[in-house]
């Protein structure tokens, strides 16, 4: 790497939670992110529709906007596309699922984990692949009523609550079940960190205290690739990168004006002007 631009790509604008995890481990580095919220969600599509359009994503950030690292931020298309995305590009890709799975591989002392995400996620079963690599047994769950929550804004509220209430008490009677004890619960959606608190306060409810350590796969995947990229470059992360032009660039593939009002919730500062990007259909 050389100018060091890392490109950061999302399905919309729930990336943004692993942008902000980023800019914290690489304080000096230059993003670059697409949220293609034309198409979006991904959740729900076949895996043939989610490698097409994560690539014509990765492609536009390395060959329009010289990316030299890529994080794929979205859970779905890291499940469903990451080679695809690979074969597309030829700078290092990293994806969220990898990072997740050590972050819980690090945290639970049980081995037994549980992971929330999408239903094309759960369907790929890439992170209990990804569990079962690390020595783990990995329970998974579909939580589809939770991104359309989250882009409502309903961040604090009572019916959010209730529904995490409703998944978190399937889930650990599923687990429980099939003869697990979990102590890990793995948020594989950049929509569910924004619901940290909820799922603290619901799990402390549901498990007591000493219950289930929740891991943010962003602040996962921003510590992989902060070691990926010091690796590479032999410089501490984002030491050697050039000071020069706005720290992130966003693009979206529509709704820019959401986009600006709804982003800095996600990134926690404002995300400045968003420019507009046609991918086609
Ligand atoms: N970005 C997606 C993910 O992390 C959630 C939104 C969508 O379904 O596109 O899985």
């Amino acid at each position: 790497m050389s100018s060091g631009v890392i490109g950061v790509f999302d399905s919309g604008f729930g990336g943004l939670t692993v942008l902000k995890a980023l800019m914290a481990q690489l304080p000096e580095a230059r993003f670059v992110f697409l949220g293609d919220t034309a198409r979006l969600p991904y959740g729900s599509k076949s895996q043939r529709t989610i490698a097409r359009y994560a690539a014509e994503s990765a492609q536009f950030l390395v060959e329009q906007q010289g990316a030299e690292f890529l994080v794929i931020a979205c859970n779905t298309a890291s499940a469903l596309a990451l080679d695809a995305i690979k074969e597309s590009v030829t700078v290092p890709v990293l994806g969220v699922i990898e990072p997740g799975a050590a972050g819980a591989a690090k945290s639970s002392t049980s081995r037994d984990v549980m992971v929330i995400a999408t239903e094309a996620t759960v369907a790929s079963h890439a992170y209990a692949a990804a569990c079962r690599a690390r020595g783990l047994r990995g329970v998974e769950k579909a939580c589809p009523l939770l991104v359309p929550l989250v882009e409502e804004g309903w961040i604090d509220h009572p019916v959010t609550e209730e529904v995490v209430r409703i998944y978190l008490k399937e889930l650990l009677q599923e687990a429980r079940q099939s003869g697990q004890n979990p102590d890990t619960l793995v948020l594989g959606c950049t929509h569910y960190p924004l619901l940290r608190v909820v799922f603290d306060r619901v799990l402390l409810q549901l498990t007591g205290p000493s219950g289930v350590q929740v891991i943010d796969s962003a602040e996962a995947t921003a510590a992989m690739a902060a070691e990926q990229i010091g690796a590479r470059t032999g410089h501490a992360p984002g030491s050697h990168l050039p000071g020069a032009g706005p720290r992130i660039q966003c693009f979206a593939t529509d709704s820019v004006e959401k986009f600006e009002r709804l982003g800095s919730r996600f990134l926690g500062l404002p995300v400045g002007r968003v420019q507009l990007v046609d991918l086609g259909g």
